[in-house]
């Protein structure tokens, strides 16, 4: 739309660069695609922002959201409830691994990692070990950006503008197999390694100063970083050792994105807290979440205690009716298990990529992908800056959303495309983004 950046200030986003073109509105979406003003249609290769997991277009969510509008707009959380949520906090909680039964709304993910910490914080005041409040978590991750949670964020580029930040953000080496700095023909020794390092980490700061371990289950800034085999496994024995809670970030991993409700369910791990948003809804409403086991809640239950913190909008009666009516069509068309079913089509038509030039790893699991982009494939050297910002600012992102795709070109590690397409996508949809980053990434090389 032609006025789109006279008053409307987009996020993250480069304003300066639309002031010659025209800003992409999108318009409707249905299924798997989305149509702009101009009524192309693109392929959803990564759900919007790793959110719309169910697909665009489901009226009953829609219709779910105007009957909990007509019937109860709004109340909030403080002191009171209302029915939807309460039935969501005990769907979750039906969901979740082991006892992590307590489910506190927010709004969004940053916000659910900001209350993950605070109650990290919280919890150890209240039990005797009132220095443990610094949080471990990994280079190049992406853990939001309210301040609390931009601590906890490893990438500087985003951080610096607005330093200093809350303290006590301690950060390790991420799982980043195809780049290790050590071990890197032996993916368990890479991974015991890097559990290691939190290991080391928390010995360097001193064990009774950190509370928690923030991590996702699949790394997704950096371009999809899984969990090496044995990983989590060491890195719960860890925080076991020193009582260090573990986190596990799951605001993309879970609701099917990794075919299972969970991503700590997929790799088999227990977190201490999980903190979620995105899929939940689906994006028909926002909503995100911080689940607490039941020993973490313990120490509120006092007759005059409480944790201090909330939010207007968290749980929302209409997000929840929507988040509600979501997992019953997750439950309905099995989305997780479609997930399940078709991951290793979804793996092997990437795959198939690994014979240009230009692509140097394919790597993901479930719904959710990143293809790293190098210059050279034998000695996997990536793009300098100037050549980083030439392909995927200067051409990839917009070729590839000419072409049909919309999906994200990222240099904020090493330049990777990220996929993460909605959980009803299938062969078709696989086929469809296999060609068109095929015709695209060949122009790229031949424009290098
Ligand atoms: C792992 C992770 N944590 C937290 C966030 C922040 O969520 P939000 O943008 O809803 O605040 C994100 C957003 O992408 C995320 O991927």
């Amino acid at each position: 739309m032609a006025n789109a950046t006279d008053h409307l200030w987009m996020h993250f986003t480069r304003m300066a660069s639309y002031s010659a073109g025209e800003v992409p509105t999108i318009v409707r979406g249905e299924g798997a695609y989305v149509w702009d003003a101009q009524g192309r249609r693109y392929l959803d290769g990564l759900a919007g922002l790793f959110v719309v997991n169910a697909g665009h277009g489901r009226t009953e969510l829609a219709e779910a959201a105007a009957k909990q509008a007509g019937e109860l707009a709004y109340f909030p959380l403080w002191s009171y409830a209302h029915p939807k949520a309460v039935e969501l906090a005990e769907k979750i909680a039906s969901l979740t691994p082991g006892d992590l039964n307590r489910v506190f709304f927010t709004t969004g993910g940053s916000e659910a990692v900001e209350a993950a910490w605070k109650l990290a914080r919280a919890y150890f005041k209240r039990t005797g070990q009132p220095n443990k409040y610094k949080v471990v978590s990994r280079y190049i991750a992406y853990h939001g950006t309210s301040m609390g949670a931009l601590s906890i964020t490893g990438l500087p580029g985003i951080k610096s503008d607005f330093e200093p930040l809350v303290p006590g953000g301690i950060k390790v080496p991420n799982t980043n197999f195809y780049r290790a700095p050590e071990h890197g023909d032996d993916a368990e020794a890479f991974g015991r390694w890097a559990a290691d390092e939190i290991g080391r980490a928390i010995e360097r700061e001193g064990p009774d100063t950190v509370a928690a371990v923030f991590l996702e289950p699949v790394q997704n800034s950096g371009g999809c970083f899984p969990p090496p085999p044995g990983y989590f496994e060491r890195v719960r024995e860890i925080c076991d050792a020193y009582d260090v809670l573990l986190v596990s970030d799951e605001v993309i991993c879970s609701w099917g994105r990794l075919g299972e409700y969970f991503g700590a369910v997929r790799y088999g791990y227990q977190p201490d807290i999980i903190t979620t948003a995105k899929g939940i809804t689906s994006g028909y409403a926002p909503l995100g979440a911080m689940i607490a086991s039941d020993r973490l809640m313990e120490p509120f239950l006092t007759e005059t205690g409480m944790f201090a913190h909330g939010v207007t909008f968290g749980g929302h009666p209409v997000s929840c009716a929507v988040a509600l009516a979501n997992l019953e069509v997750f439950a309905r068309e099995d989305l997780v298990g479609h997930v399940r079913a078709n991951e290793d089509a979804f793996r092997a038509t990437l795959e198939k990529l690994h014979d240009l030039p230009i692509v140097g790893d394919v790597r993901g699991d479930g719904y959710f992908y990143g293809i790293e982009l190098v210059k050279d494939k034998t000695t996997r050297e990536t793009f300098d800056e100037a050549e980083s910002e030439r392909l995927l600012r200067g051409f990839l992102s917009t070729a590839l959303f000419q072409a049909g795709l919309y999906c994200r070109a990222d240099d904020r590690g090493d330049p990777v495309i990220q996929l993460a397409p909605p959980l009803i996508a299938e062969q078709q949809h696989f086929d469809e983004i296999e060609q068109i980053l095929r015709t695209v990434l060949t122009e790229a090389w031949a424009r290098l």
